[in-house]
């Protein structure tokens, strides 16, 4: 594969299940050694997605590439050249750690040698030298999330795609897995495909990300960029106990702010474009003008956000809520006499 040329590629792309259509004629580009993400719910077609690029299902319509090949045309030289780790753990149980990635060297038809090699070098990656030699089944969730990490690059791939890869595991395995990614990315090339419903996995992993919803791409670009492609930004939420009136007077004449409103409680809600930089220039303004403010709290647009702006829906019900936005509670001292 050429350096220029797209790791992945995908031109309306679609899989109809029946009547039923799954993946509704998805184009996009995934440049060498991008991290790229799709988001999206339950049933938003991700696995669908996957299994068509990496060659399990053929596509009813439209066409893709993977590290310069053909996904319908020549799907056996696009799995020389892919690493797949499906959502569901699939480490055999009753073999070894190092067993299992050793099995994967043989079935890729790796010399002995070279395979050995291999094994010893992506287990250490993966932290799990020390129980190469223990069985599977004494293995945590995590650890065997990252086994089937390691098993799935035994052969050098181009690219690697991984379904929903930290579901199931408990916060400190996730970070694992993340952590374990992102040195992944900055390996020779290597380009990583994973699909997600976490939002925060997104955020934090994906160089870019493409979030889905009912088959469809409907938004694309970097967290930052898809941010951006939402309106409005962060909200700043006050509680000023007297003199709220005179306090929006004061807050709408403010350079940075875009919006004023009292939300139902009576507190009041600014928008502005950069909430951190803004919150202490806010509390000194109406410091200065005597406003004593109760409480103050930061709420940042989250890639949540964007979501339900772009489907009117939330990703997830109520987890994501908390996981989603970064918010902050302080009280602050009241002037005197108010
Ligand atoms: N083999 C299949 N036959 C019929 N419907 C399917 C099949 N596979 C997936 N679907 C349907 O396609 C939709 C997308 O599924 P999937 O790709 O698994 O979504 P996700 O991975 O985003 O949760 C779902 O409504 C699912 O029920
Ligand atoms: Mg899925």
């Amino acid at each position: 594969m050429a350096d220029n040329e797209p790791a992945i590629t995908a031109h309306e792309l679609t899989k109809r299940f029946g009547d039923f259509t799954a993946v509704d004629a998805v184009s996009f580009a995934v440049p060498r050694g991008e991290l790229f993400g799709v988001l999206g719910p339950n049933g938003a077609g991700k696995t669908t997605l996957t299994r068509m690029l990496t060659t399990l299902i053929a596509p009813t319509a439209g066409a893709a590439t993977v590290a310069g090949v053909d996904v319908t045309h020549h799907p056996a030289r696009v799995r020389e050249r892919i690493g797949v780790i499906p959502q569901a753990l699939t480490s055999d149980l009753d073999l070894t750690g190092w067993e299992n990635v050793d099995i994967y060297g043989e079935f890729y038809g790796l010399g002995r040698r070279i395979r050995h090699q291999r094994a010893r070098e992506l287990l250490r990656m993966v932290g799990l030298s020390e129980r190469a030699n223990d069985l599977v089944a004494t293995y945590s969730g995590g650890m065997r999330r990252r086994l089937e990490i390691a098993r799935g690059l035994i052969h050098s791939p181009e690219v690697l795609f991984l379904d929903e890869p930290t579901i199931g595991l408990d916060p400190q395995s996730r970070r694992a897995v993340w952590d374990l990614l992102e040195a992944l990315r900055g390996e020779t090339g290597l380009t990583i495909s994973l699909t997600t419903h976490y939002m925060d996995e997104a955020e934090t992993l994906c160089d870019r990300v493409a979030i889905v919803d009912g088959g469809k791409i409907i938004a694309l670009g970097s967290p930052a960029e898809l941010k951006t492609m939402a309106k409005g930004a962060d909200r700043v939420e006050l509680e000023i106990p007297t003199d709220a009136d005179r306090a929006i007077t004061l807050i709408r004449a403010l350079p940075y702010t875009l919006a004023v409103a009292r939300d139902e409680a009576g507190a009041i809600v600014v928008t502005v474009d950069d909430g951190a930089r803004v919150m202490p220039r806010l509390i000194g303004a109406l410091d200065e003008a005597g406003l004593g403010v109760a409480s103050i709290r930061l709420e940042r647009m989250s890639l949540e956000d964007v979501f339900i702006q772009f489907t009117g829906r939330r990703l997830r019900d109520e987890a994501a809520r908390k996981a989603g936005f970064f918010s902050m509670t302080m009280g602050l001292p009241r002037s005197p006499g108010r």
